[in-house]
């Protein structure tokens, strides 16, 4: 199959680029005073507003066009049967088999059968934790934390009755270190997540909580306050993990997008048993969506689709992602890993060298915070961004009436980032706002369990829309690898065990041995 910059529609952009891509915002909105009823679209009780793109009905065709010229509805339904779709590592990807419900076979009987099971023992196990610890953390890094901890902050309001949950992935020890300073040894339980249990990060956090629990309640007491998930029996052998205390995930499920398999046990404990079942029938929703939809009305081929045009024609390097609610002020770093770990890539799936551009930088913090700090470059500076607002309609909170001005600032950037502020309005060049920075607005009823799970889902999909069309394989990350392996070779120099004062340490190269020195000055 070819990627889309090799068909037949990816020319035919390039022509609309230099056309509809060069007029401005304001001239698209006089143009078509229909302009929301023909840019934008609803489903499963999300609203994607992308009336602020530059596009036209042309433009969309085009990319309708595009994501057909590289079958993207075949690439969907072979990640569906479990294909091995995840090329360099030989894997199935099936995080879509972790939302299913019994009866749909997603990866065939047997895969059914393995998630229904674990998920019910998980909840179990989640249901008893709820009762019995006062504190519940959780030790992971990457997929194995960042999915748990955003679904948590994100969904606060239906953890009443939780115990504390904290988050712990950080290497250098501050983290852990608080958490120990502030729990009751006899009533935390510490969740080792960790898909290989030979994270770096992971494992040096596991060891001081175990040490911590050995030394305030005795070796014996550990198993009984640690649970793990990993495909990693032996290493949670070692570990001393109690067998009904751990769960299992799949080398189908790659890191990023693991929050819906055991690795979301922490969520569970946090928001209990129903509400997680109700996240995981949003994803499901978006899943039956993503795979039946024409893509006119596809939201997540659509945000797909709007980001390749954003990127590779109007040349936007960059992508903000701005919710207007606080409680989800880790979508943005979640998302940074879903969509540059997935897609920050430069060779083909056939090993080719790309030749035109991947994923944009993601980054982001919620809108109104960044209002008062970086939107002063977005909407003067000379580096170009899309954006991406979240909007929720209800207050997450209880507190409507200032939702509202979160709801009324969210539009007003908008508008203004669209059409902006001229000259004879502005009075001043420095006044000036160009405008025509595209923006979607991504609205939706209220921030609860099921429509987390739409928005992940829908991301996690405009990911896998991105990567076909790109001819990128979305679930690999071997970019990861190199850092690792070097961090290994250099840990006896930096702790010192490597060799003489002023000499180049065993595993260091010789240009290190003056910084490792000044380093080792200051210790
Ligand atoms: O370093 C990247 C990575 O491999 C991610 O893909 C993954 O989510 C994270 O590390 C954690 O890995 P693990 O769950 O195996 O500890």
């Amino acid at each position: 199959m070819k990627a889309g910059p090799e068909t037949a529609p990816w020319s035919r952009l390039r022509e609309l680029a230099a056309s509809t891509g060069a007029r401005h915002l304001r001239d698209l909105f006089a143009a078509d005073p229909q302009r929301f009823e023909h840019c934008s679209a609803r489903a499963a009780n999300l609203l994607l507003d992308f009336s602020r793109q530059r596009i036209d009905a042309g433009v969309l065709s085009a990319l309708e066009a595009l994501a057909d010229a590289v079958d993207l509805r075949a690439a969907i339904s072979a990640m569906r049967r479990g294909e091995a779709i995840n090329t360099t590592e030989k894997r199935a990807v099936l995080h879509v088999a972790l939302r299913q419900r019994a009866g749909q076979q997603l990866g065939g009987a047997e895969i059914e059968r393995l998630v229904l099971a674990e998920r019910a023992r998980m909840l179990e196990f989640a249901a008893s934790a709820r009762e019995r610890f006062r504190t519940v953390v959780n030790i992971g890094i990457g997929g194995s934390d960042l999915g748990p901890a955003m679904a948590t902050a994100a969904l606060t309001r239906f953890t009443e009755g939780a115990p504390r949950m904290a988050f712990v992935s950080n290497v250098d020890g501050c983290q852990i270190s608080d958490v120990i300073a502030t729990s009751d040894p006899a009533t935390t339980l510490f969740i080792v997540a960790s898909k290989t249990f030979t994270t770096l990060e992971t494992q040096a956090n596991a060891r001081a909580a175990r040490a911590w629990i050995a030394g305030a309640l005795g070796e014996a007491a550990v198993p009984d306050h640690f649970a793990a998930v990993s495909v990693n029996t032996a290493a949670m052998n070692a570990f001393g993990v109690h067998p009904d205390y751990r769960f299992e995930m799949w080398d189908w499920v790659g890191g990023r997008y693991s929050i819906w398999s055991s690795i979301g046990v922490s969520l569970a404990i946090a928001i209990g048993a129903q509400n997680f079942l109700a996240f995981l029938e949003g994803g499901r929703d978006i899943d039956e969506h993503f795979a039946a939809a024409p893509w006119r009305e596809n939201l997540p081929a659509l945000a797909g689709l709007l980001g390749i045009w954003n990127v590779n024609f109007l040349g936007l390097p960059t992508l903000a992602i701005l919710p207007y609610d606080q409680r989800l002020a880790r979508f943005s770093a979640y998302l940074q890993q879903l969509e540059m770990e997935s897609l920050g890539k430069s060779v083909t799936r056939d090993g080719r060298a790309v030749e035109w551009e991947t994923v944009p930088v993601i980054w982001g913090e919620p809108g109104n915070n960044a209002q008062h700090s970086f939107f002063q470059m977005l909407h003067q500076g000379t580096l170009r961004a899309a954006l991406d607002f979240l909007l929720p309609a209800r207050s997450s909170c209880g507190r409507q009436d200032q939702h509202d001005l979160a709801i009324a600032n969210c539009l007003a950037q908008a508008e203004a980032f669209a059409f902006g502020q001229p000259l004879e309005v502005a009075g001043s060049v420095h006044k000036v706002h160009a405008g025509n920075r595209p923006s979607t607005i991504l609205a939706f009823d209220a921030l609860d369990p099921a429509t987390l799970g739409r928005l992940i889902a829908l991301y996690e999909h405009k990911v896998f829309t991105q990567g076909t069309i790109w001819g990128i394989n979305a679930f690999d990350q071997w970019g990861v690898e190199l850092g690792k392996k070097l961090c290994a070779q250099l840990v006896p120099a930096v702790t010192g065990q490597g060799g003489e004062a002023g000499a180049a340490p065993t595993g260091a190269p010789a240009h290190l041995a003056p910084l490792l020195g000044v380093l080792r000055g200051w210790k």
